[in-house]
């Protein structure tokens, strides 16, 4: 399958199950304390950057081993489609292997055109050349009834809050002072965005915070 100008009928289709989409769309990334989704130098060998890898050590038990089962099951009972953008998937695609840890579609935002990849597993790869409107509209009718994932960079975030397609926040909050590195909250714009708390649940090596986004 490639990335190619969608026809007038897949446009309709894909804006009328859209419309039905009943899941929610779901930001969530690890973040150190100090504001930053990876360290300096992010790039294919060092996907987190400088010192980045320890954002997500959370997540994997003993450190350097599986990912906790915990963290895939309540990632991935509720998720039915992900987002990304081009600089994430660049960085990460080596170290996600044939076999990636998704297990669903996830969709791709990129100017540069590109063949859908399909991978082991049920990952599949779709760039989308049509702006965040246009990748959300995908990744909500492949969901089905399910919640849609975004799951950054920090660029595609930033245009996701401020075009208000975010239903909630999903922070792991990394008790870490990276000191440099890509900043997530930036390029915002001036007015206040109003956030609701929902949980805070505060395991011994990260504290998860859920909002969400006041509309
Ligand atoms: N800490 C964590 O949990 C976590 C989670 C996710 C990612 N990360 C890190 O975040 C870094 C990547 O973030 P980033 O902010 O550099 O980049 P990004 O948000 O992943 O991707 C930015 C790219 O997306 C494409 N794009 C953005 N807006 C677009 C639009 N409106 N239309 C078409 N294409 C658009 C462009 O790609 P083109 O240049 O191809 O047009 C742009 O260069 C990586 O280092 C990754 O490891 C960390």
């Amino acid at each position: 399958m490639s990335e190619t100008t969608p026809s007038q009928s897949q446009i309709t289709e894909t804006t009328s199950r859209h419309r039905g989409f009943q899941g929610k769309v779901i930001f969530d990334i690890s973040l150190s304390l100090d504001g930053f989704i990876t360290g300096p130098n992010d790039s294919p060998e060092q996907p987190l950057g400088e010192g980045g890898e320890r954002l997500h050590e959370w997540m994997f038990l003993p450190s350097g081993g599986p990912i906790r089962p915990e963290v895939d099951e309540e990632r991935f009972k509720t998720i039915g489609a992900m987002v990304m953008g081009r600089r994430m998937f660049d960085v990460g695609e080596e170290s996600w292997g044939e076999n990636p840890p998704f297990h669903l579609p996830v969709f791709i935002l990129s100017h540069a055109a590109k063949e859908t990849l399909i991978k082991e597993g049920g990952t599949s790869y779709t760039f989308v050349t049509s702006g965040i409107e246009n990748v959300l509209a995908q990744a909500k009718a492949a969901a089905g009834d399910q919640n849609v994932q975004v799951m950054g960079g920090a660029n595609l975030a930033q245009q996701f809050l401020t075009a208000g397609l975010l239903d909630e926040i999903q922070l792991h909050l990394v008790p870490v002072l990276l000191g440099e590195g890509k900043r997530l909250f930036e390029h915002l714009g001036s007015e206040p965005l109003e956030l609701e708390i929902i949980s805070v649940i505060q395991p011994k090596e990260v504290i998860h915070l859920r909002f969400r986004i006041v509309k």
